[in-house]
């Protein structure tokens, strides 16, 4: 069928499969020209399907032919419907790996569930012996904690008092003013338990009592810091709790690896635009005045870059690990440069809905916001019939 965007608010409700498969196709091209990375060789990621996961997973395999697990949560297509676009993602890098003969399975189910975590144990112990790197880079709105059944909602809020500022719908290039409501109590725990260190915690633990973590095995998540002007709905906000509750435990992580010299980090990463930052109030006016000023000082980077240079550069650089105050690793480096953070602040003051599209870089952030839906690709032909049933036996 002829497969084009089709949006609900900030969501779209298509996939591209062509778009998906170019998509994949560039990153594992910009992976391989940057030549290789001595990193681990069996590779877990919980998150793998879009954003820094599919990056961390492409990287690794790409850069340092391992092999790898992928686990995700995404939906295959059925007849009159697209998959998600993570699905599409995952089929098309299945194939490519296959091509390479490199080694590539993937789970497809709920990564906080007991089900899934044994799944993906019994397939590491079958095909993988061990793994050498565990990548955990998931986003998600709700979680169900396997011990108390109970399902946490995250949402997205200050804490202590209303916040108001600008923002812009990128779809209109309208900008307007948003004030979000303080968080209650009960707002800060679920969101803690949604996205903060527990979920990473289980998994780390489940892998250790199974032997499957090899001697010197690393884990890493991503977190998100970001500028003064997001900071009350982000960093100083409930999602912000649940970036320190993972942050402080990458430590308790590291200890309970001891015994196997493994290591758990956060890397702080850029903000881009993914499925997650999209949903976020403020964050998209952000990011496309952000876009303008990285790419006009040439240090602009998507997903692909930034996690190609926290390999290349940060944990495969064949020296200590570099970290800041708090023991994180920063690839967010470049955007927190002052220079860049002072002229975003200038044009903040600034954005209005007439000179946005001008001062910020508005159609580089919708460019990026279709390119994750597989739609916008200049090597594919939109107008030809796409095959949306795409099958691969591998993915449930
Ligand atoms: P994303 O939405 O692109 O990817 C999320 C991944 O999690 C997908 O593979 C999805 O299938 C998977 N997932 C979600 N719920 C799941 C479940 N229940 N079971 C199994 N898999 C599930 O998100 P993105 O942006 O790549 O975020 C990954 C991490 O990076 C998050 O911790 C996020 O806070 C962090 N981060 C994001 C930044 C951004 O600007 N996008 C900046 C810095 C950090
Ligand atoms: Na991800």
């Amino acid at each position: 069928m002829i497969i084009e965007p089709r949006m609900r608010g900030f969501i779209c409700l298509t996939a591209h499969p062509d778009g998906a498969e170019a998509n994949v196709k560039n990153q594992i091209d910009y992976v391989k020209s940057k030549g290789a990375i001595e990193g681990a060789k069996k590779v877990l990621v919980i998150g793998a399907s879009t954003g820094f996961g599919l990056a961390s997973r492409i990287t690794s395999a790409f850069g340092s032919d391992a092999a790898t697990i992928g686990v995700f949560f995404e939906k295959p297509p059925v007849v009159g419907k697209t998959a998600s676009p993570g699905w599409y993602n995952s089929a098309a890098f299945e194939k490519f790996a296959q091509e390479a003969g490199l080694y590539a399975k993937s789970i497809n189910g709920d990564a906080f569930s007991n089900e899934i975590k044994d799944e993906t144990l019994a397939l590491i112990k079958k095909d993988l012996g061990q793994v050498d790197l565990v990548i955990y880079s998931l986003a998600s709105p709700v979680r169900t904690n396997p011990v108390t059944g109970i399902t946490h909602r995250s949402v997205l809020k200050p804490i202590g008092t209303t916040y108001t500022n600008k923002t812009v719908d990128f779809h209109s290039g309208k900008v307007s003013e948003v004030s979000i409501e303080p968080a209650k109590d009960e707002d800060i725990e679920n969101t803690v338990a949604v996205m903060g260190g527990e979920d990473w915690t289980m998994w780390m633990k489940a892998l250790k009592d199974a032997n499957l973590l090899a001697d010197g095995a690393l884990t890493i998540a991503y977190s998100y810091i970001g500028p003064a002007v997001t900071e009350p709905v982000y960093r100083k906000g409930t999602i912000g709790r649940a970036k320190d509750d993972l942050e402080a435990t990458a430590f308790s992580i590291t200890d309970s690896l001891k015994d196997i010299h493994g290591k758990a980090y956060v890397s702080v990463n850029k903000a881009l635009v993914t499925q997650a930052s999209s949903a976020i109030p403020v964050i998209p006016l952000y990011i496309s005045l952000l876009y303008k000023i990285m790419k006009a000082e040439g240090v602009h980077e998507g997903t692909i870059e930034q996690i190609q240079r926290l390999y290349s550069q940060r944990l495969y650089a064949g020296k200590e690990v570099p970290t800041d105050e708090k023991g994180r690793i920063r690839i967010d480096d470049w955007e927190m440069r002052d220079d860049i953070q002072e002229k975003v602040a200038e044009l903040w003051k600034n954005a209005t809905t007439e000179n946005l599209a001008e001062i910020g870089d508005l159609e580089g952030y919708r460019k990026d916001f279709y390119q994750l839906f597989g739609f916008d690709f200049a090597a594919v032909d939109y107008k030809k019939e796409a095959n949306e049933m795409v099958k691969v036996d591998s993915i449930p």
